[in-house]
């Protein structure tokens, strides 16, 4: 029997969505009839799931079921990821996707842990100078427009999850994505309103085309419990699970991809799409009071960034503090500022420029960043520098995790970055093309579109892959898994997972209550701490006293980051699924 334990903000537990088998035939479950499970606890409606056969929580419930269905299955949970990665792209259109790229950590139940760099590469044909107009100002072509896409990564790193760590075969991972795109889904509000949106601004810039795809065939918005199909998208998915991974890399289907960008103005080659590989890399991996944090290197800043503020937290105690005082607020505050500085000049793809890894990572380089601290009073970023000289020379991105029964997981987090990438869809084939060039430094000391201000170490070079703040990150406690985290968001991603991880290991805080606490940012520049607007009026106060500029977020209806994450309970081995749905609706199933 299925137990009934999905939690979402589309369905509740009324059964299988139309397109998905979720009755799958079940194998023996390891821990069926043991007294392992967690209570569920509070938490926002329908975020939260509980078992002990495997659990998976990503940003929209069919996603998540046909997660579930594989690990029912006897998949593990790179097989359930995998499925769960291409799912997204059919129901979570504005960041799940085939058409961009992201990083992976996967945790084998033997505490063996690796890191999957499937980021997207800039095409043979991209120059230093290429979003600058003659003035030298930057352009929008890195946020809008076929010229903005990189050379996407997502079939590649998932056929390498697959390849190294999956039992299933890939056609069946596939299947359940052709299914929804061709059967189509029903849209909740959010996707709904999503999907409107998304066609407003992109009859707005002009690609009509692209609109079309979201929205109905008289041009009228889709309402909730609309079903939406995807025939262009669903056709792609069935080359991919039929020829296989390669076919989105080589072939008809890279030949349509190709021509469609190319008619759009954009620069990718067929070429390109064939020399594109995914990485397995070693991943950072460190203590933290008692604890093993495994998350990503480079070409993702996030795990250098989040192993500092961790090393900060340990080296200016803020755990003696109480959680979001404005003591505790301010000396977090004032680590970001110092590892963003670093983030934005010292780190880029390792395979084009050197990063000072050792000193980076090193506890005695972190706490001499932070001698300068004055714990009463904030430190204008304007004085704040690197600390190493340079060596010579609305966002939208998604995060799921998945454990099975045995204990292996998944951490995953993939992007198109801007909500629905460049907003336009590569003709016939339903592809979304991101428009991640954007991350990378298009001229030194001009923010992004998050407000970066980066440095030379991210210069666009052909085939180089663009800094990243992704952080999927697993945390271990005695050998044993501990939880998965990981979180959208630009910049303000690995303060989200650092405040999560904070939380459960020096607060005591269940993970319900970590992902729904207010979060708080900070990148170095702009010089402000960005709040979120359920963040207290007196804490904002305190802060304001000690000197800082407190703003609340503008973007994501004043909400930062979209964290879907999973927990084991030390006592138990039980697991909790959590979804972000005071934030951005999500999807957390357990069995
Ligand atoms: O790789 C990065 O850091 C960005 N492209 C991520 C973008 C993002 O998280 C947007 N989501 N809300």
């Amino acid at each position: 029997m299925t137990l009934c334990l999905v939690a979402g903000v589309v369905g509740g537990c009324k059964g299988a969505p139309p397109a998905v088998d979720a009755q799958a035939s079940k194998q023996d479950r390891p821990g069926e009839g043991r007294e392992r499970r967690m209570p569920a606890l509070e938490g926002p409606p329908g975020s939260v799931a509980v078992g002990v056969n495997g659990a998976v929580s990503s940003a929209e419930l069919h996603a998540s079921r046909v997660g579930l269905a594989v690990l029912e299955r006897g998949g593990n949970a790179v097989d359930a990821a995998v499925a769960v990665g291409f799912a997204l792209s059919v129901t979570h259109p504005s960041a799940g996707n085939i058409g961009g790229g992201g990083f992976m950590i996967v945790r084998e139940a033997s505490g063996r842990a690796r890191a999957i760099d499937y980021r997207e590469v800039a095409p043979a044909g991209a120059t230093r100078d290429m979003y600058l107009d003659e003035e030298g100002t930057p352009t929008q072509d890195s946020r809008v427009g076929a010229r903005a896409a990189g050379i996407p990564g997502d079939v590649a790193g998932f056929a390498l999850a697959h390849t190294k760590y999956g039992t299933m075969a890939w056609s069946e991972l596939v299947a359940p994505s052709v299914r929804l795109a061709r059967e189509g889904w029903p849209l909740d509000q959010f996707h709904a309103d999503d999907l409107a949106r998304a066609a407003g601004r992109m009859h707005k810039l002009g690609f009509h085309d692209s609109a079309k795809v979201f929205e109905q065939d008289d041009g009228t918005s889709y309402e909730p419990g609309d079903v939406w199909r995807q025939p262009d998208l669903a056709d792609t998915l069935q080359v991919i699970a039929t020829r296989g991974p390669r076919a989105f890399y080589e072939g008809p289907l890279a030949t349509a991809l190709v021509t469609g960008v190319r008619q759009l103005g954009g620069l990718w080659t067929e070429a390109d799409l064939r020399a594109y590989t995914a990485i397995e890399r070693d991943p950072v991996d460190f203590e933290y009071h008692g604890h093993r944090i495994i998350t990503m290197p480079p070409p993702s800043a996030g795990g250098v960034v989040l192993r500092q503020i961790l090393a900060g937290s340990d080296h200016l105690e803020m755990s003696t503090h109480a959680w979001q005082s404005s003591a505790m607020v301010h000396l977090y505050v004032e680590t970001l500022r110092r590892t963003y500085a670093d983030r934005n000049e010292l780190i880029g793809d390792p395979a084009f420029v050197d990063v000072p890894m050792e000193e980076l990572l090193s506890t005695a380089y972190v706490a001499n960043r932070l001698a300068s601290v004055d714990p009463n009073r904030a430190t204008p970023s304007s004085e704040v520098g690197a600390g190493l000289p340079l060596p010579a020379e609305s966002p939208q991105t998604t995060h799921f995790s998945v454990v099975d029964g045995a204990g292996n997981a998944v951490s995953n987090t993939y992007t198109l970055n801007g909500g629905f990438g460049a907003k336009l869809v590569v003709p016939g084939t339903g592809v979304i093309l991101n428009n991640e060039m954007d991350d990378f430094t298009a001229k030194p000391g001009t923010p992004n579109m998050f407000g970066l201000v980066q440095g030379p170490q991210n210069a666009i070079e052909p085939g180089k892959r663009m800094l990243s703040s992704m952080t999927p990150t697993i945390v271990e406690k005695d050998g044993r898994l501990r939880a998965i985290v990981g979180s959208p968001g630009g910049p303000t991603i690995t303060t989200t997972v650092a405040q999560i991880i904070l939380q459960i290991i020096d607060y005591d805080r269940t993970l319900p209550a970590a992902v729904s606490s207010a979060r708080i940012h900070h990148q170095w520049l702009p010089d402000k701490v960005r709040v979120e607007r359920r963040t207290p009026a007196a804490l904002r106060e305190s802060l304001r006293g000690l000197g800082h500029t407190v703003e609340e977020v503008r973007w994501g209806a004043g909400n930062i980051g979209h964290a879907n994450c999973i927990e084991v309970d030390p006592a138990t081995g039980g697991f909790r699924a959590v979804a972000d749905t005071s934030r951005d609706g999500g999807g957390a199933v357990a069995f």
